[in-house]
Parts: C-alpha cells; sequence; structure tokens
C-alpha cells in the first residue's frame, strides 16, 4: 500500500496552483514532477562537488567519479543489468538513435528488413527511417490488433529470417498498451534478430529486469522517473555494445589515436560517452530511482493500474467522452469529447487547474488509425490521488462544446 498523502510532501511541485485550482498534475507521460530529494541532490552537485567527471587529479574530482559511477550501478541494479552495460545519454531518443546509428548502420544491408509498428514514437521510428534508408534494408510495420495492441501473434504473421532489428515501446505513449516484450525476444532470438526496447514509458511504472525480458538493447529518460531533464539510459548487452560503433567521438571516450587517424575507443560504456556528460543529472537520476525503488515498483504498478481503472469506470459511462484505450495496461488514458477539438478541450482542462496533453504525442502515424486529428492524453503517476482523480472526472462530465468554447469569450 502507498501512503500518497506522505509521499506528496516529497515533490514541491505539487504545492502549486494552476488557474487559481490546487495544481492537478496529469501529464506524467510527457515528464514528471521531481521528489525534494532530487533537486537536492542537484542542488549538492553544484554546492559541493561542481568539478568535471573522470578528468580530475585531485580529490573533489575523484568524488564527483565515484558519485558519477555510483550512479550507474543504481541504474543497473534498478534495471537488473552489469554496471559495464550502461549507458548515459540525454535521453530516450539519443539512446535510441545510438543503437539505429551505431548498430543498425554497421551491420544492416539491403535485403534485411527492420520490424516496428504504427503506434510507435517518432525516438523510435525516425532514427530507424533514416538508418534503412541509409542502408538499403527496409522498414516494415507489424499490424496492430483491432484495438492497437501489438500482439505476439501478428508479429508471427510477418517475421522472416530477413528480419534483423524488433524496435518498439514496451507500453505505447498513445495507447498504453503493455507489449509481451520478452516472448517477442524469445521469438526475435530464434530467427537471429535483435530487439531494441523503448522503455520510456515502462521503466517508470513497472518493475524491469532486463535479463529476465532478454532484451538486447531498452532505452528511458530520467525525467519522466521523477529525475532531472538532459539524461537518460541505454541498456545493451555487453556482447552488442562492444561490436557497435559509437555515433559521438570526443574527449572521455578514446583511449589513444595517432596522426594517422587511428582511433582506439575505450571499452564500453565509455566509447558512448564523449564530452562532458550532464553530471548533476546523472547523479539527480541516480537520487530518483533510489526514491522509487524505496517506494518499490510493484507498489506503483499496483496503484496506478487501480487509479488508472477507477478513471475509466467512470469515463466509461459517459457518451460524450470518446475512449481510445480503456483497456490499457498504463495510467494512460487516451479520449476526445465529442465535437470538441483536443486542445480546446485541453484548455478547458487548464482553466479548471488540471494538466493535460493534447495533440499528436509524436506518434502520428496512429492517429490516422484512430481516425482523428488529436486525442487528449491524461497520465497519472503513483503521487496523483483518488481526490484528483474525482476532480478530473468531474471536469470529464460537464465538457462540452458550450463549457469548453467558453473558456475562450
Ligand atoms: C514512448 C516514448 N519514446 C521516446 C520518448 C522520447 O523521450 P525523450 O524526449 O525524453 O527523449 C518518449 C517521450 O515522450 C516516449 O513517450
Amino acid at each position: 500500500m502507498l501512503n500518497v498523502e506522505n509521499i506528496r510532501k516529497d515533490f514541491p511541485m505539487l504545492k502549486q496552483t494552476m488557474q487559481n485550482h490546487p495544481l492537478i498534475y496529469f501529464d506524467n507521460g510527457a515528464t514528471t514532477l521531481k521528489p525534494q530529494s532530487v533537486i537536492d541532490a542537484v542542488v549538492h552537485y553544484y554546492t559541493h562537488l561542481s568539478t568535471n567527471a573522470h578528468r580530475g587529479d585531485y580529490d573533489l574530482s575523484f568524488k564527483v567519479d565515484h558519485e558519477f559511477e555510483e550512479a550507474r550501478q543504481v541504474v543497473a541494479d534498478f534495471l537488473h543489468a552489469q554496471q559495464k552495460e550502461i549507458v548515459f545519454t540525454s535521453g530516450a531518443s539519443e539512446s535510441l538513435n545510438l543503437v539505429a546509428y551505431g548498430y543498425g548502420r554497421k551491420f544492416l544491408k539491403s535485403g534485411d528488413v527492420v520490424l516496428t509498428t504504427e503506434a510507435e514514437h517518432a525516438s523510435t521510428m525516425l532514427p530507424w527511417m533514416r538508418t534503412c534508408e541509409e542502408t538499403g534494408a527496409k522498414l516494415n510495420y507489424i499490424p496492430l490488433d483491432e484495438e492497437g495492441r501489438v500482439t505476439l501473434d501478428n508479429i508471427r504473421k510477418v517475421i522472416t529470417k530477413k528480419v534483423k532489428v524488433i524496435a518498439l515501446a514496451q507500453v505505447t505513449n498513445v495507447l498504453g498498451f503493455e507489449v509481451p516484450i520478452k516472448e517477442i525476444c524469445s521469438l526475435a532470438h530464434t530467427l537471429g534478430a535483435i530487439v531494441v526496447v523503448d522503455g520510456a514509458q515502462s521503466v517508470p511504472h513497472i518493475p524491469i529486469d532486463v535479463q529476465d525480458l532478454d532484451c538486447d538493447f531498452l532505452a528511458f529518460s530520467a525525467h519522466k522517473c521523477c529525475g532531472p531533464t538532459g539524461v537518460g539510459v541505454l541498456y545493451g548487452k555487453y556482447e552488442l555494445l562492444d561490436r557497435m560503433d559509437s555515433f559521438l567521438l570526443g574527449g572521455g571516450s578514446n583511449a589513444r589515436y595517432d596522426m594517422c587517424g587511428n582511433i582506439l575507443l575505450k571499452n564500453p560504456p565509455h566509447k558512448f560517452e564523449s564530452g562532458t556528460p550532464a553530471i548533476e543529472a546523472v547523479i539527480g537520476m541516480k537520487a530518483a530511482l533510489l526514491y522509487l525503488m524505496n517506494i518499490g515498483m510493484e507498489n506503483i504498478h499496483r496503484y496506478e493500474q487501480e487509479l488508472h481503472q477507477y478513471i475509466i469506470s467512470a469515463l466509461e459511462k459517459m457518451d460524450h467522452i470518446i475512449l481510445y484505450n480503456k483497456n490499457c495496461e498504463a495510467g494512460i488514458i487516451t479520449f476526445n469529447v465529442k465535437d470538441v477539438f483536443a486542445q480546446d478541450a485541453a484548455t478547458y482542462f487548464n482553466t479548471n487547474g488540471i494538466a493535460v496533453r493534447s495533440g499528436q504525442h509524436c506518434a502520428k502515424l496512429l492517429l490516422d488509425r484512430l481516425n482523428t486529428s488529436a486525442t487528449i492524453r491524461a497520465s497519472i503517476y503513483f503521487y496523483n490521488t483518488k481526490e484528483e482523480a474525482d476532480r478530473f472526472i468531474e471536469v470529464c462530465r460537464s465538457a462540452s462544446m458550450e463549457t469548453c468554447l467558453d473558456v475562450f469569450f
């Protein structure tokens, strides 16, 4: 059981108001709020450490090195990986690009196939589109079922020996369906394909064990897990990290180079970490993951599912609310108010103190399928309460063409 009232005291942002209402933050799919321990960790770095990582020969710098590598170990523990399999990046987008460029460009060739789905975020889709164009590989789409889910059966229909990469999200960011990653990895590996998991919407919400999933790569961003912006992670099996290219070269990642152009890179993960990293964000991410582990990922997941179900049961009964994903496993509610443009409805929610997102949610191919030009996405996290859910339900009930357009006059 979560003690949400106590948890909420850890988040200074939850004391804010919006439009003279207590803030109800239901945009956690975009980014999450930060607990005081994360803010303190970032401030601690700037107040007491403030030096570069892996570069200095003095006490302060050694302390930073220690904190930085300790953060890597915390990420490894969080994912059940090895420390040397954790690459720090600027976020999920960079992690996913790194695999497409560093692995895809090196190993794909004409005739190979990459499988993805229409439900993917642009940060999965676009790097593979570009990599396929450059290598001559083909990008094929796994058909979604009627609800918009990725199923193992549908993967079986399109997978062949030509498939070398399957790139997809563990939880999709618009419909919030959980994808059977473990089974997909098992199937892919029998045919020699690798699986690149976009964990941006799963890692913050469900327990992850990369060894159990047996995925080849997994990407996520700290800012969606109560951590700072500007830092993320690429987990990769060590043997794959070792074989693939780095796409960013520079200081910190090389062991030596000479005037003939011979470059010897360090071993993973350091060969991928050129340039000064976001040190304070890495240290803040460590605090965020420790915070989540202390609450327990199972507890977080269970609580979100209950709150989600509570909201869905109420919205289902409203004829004027079009729900696109009522059976999803994540805390994502994607909907529209009948006859109201999504952005106008989001503005109505704003005037009632509720932050939701409207638009295409970086998954432009999915909208054709949903037969709409935009949707509203409310996404919850473990610090949201039943009282906030009640207020959200009440505002959904009162939303109509008249009330939503009234806001503009
Ligand atoms: C499923 C998914 N993948 C990737 C990303 C990209 O994350 P970031 O912007 O932190 O790089 C997001 C962000 O919304 C996402 O929802």
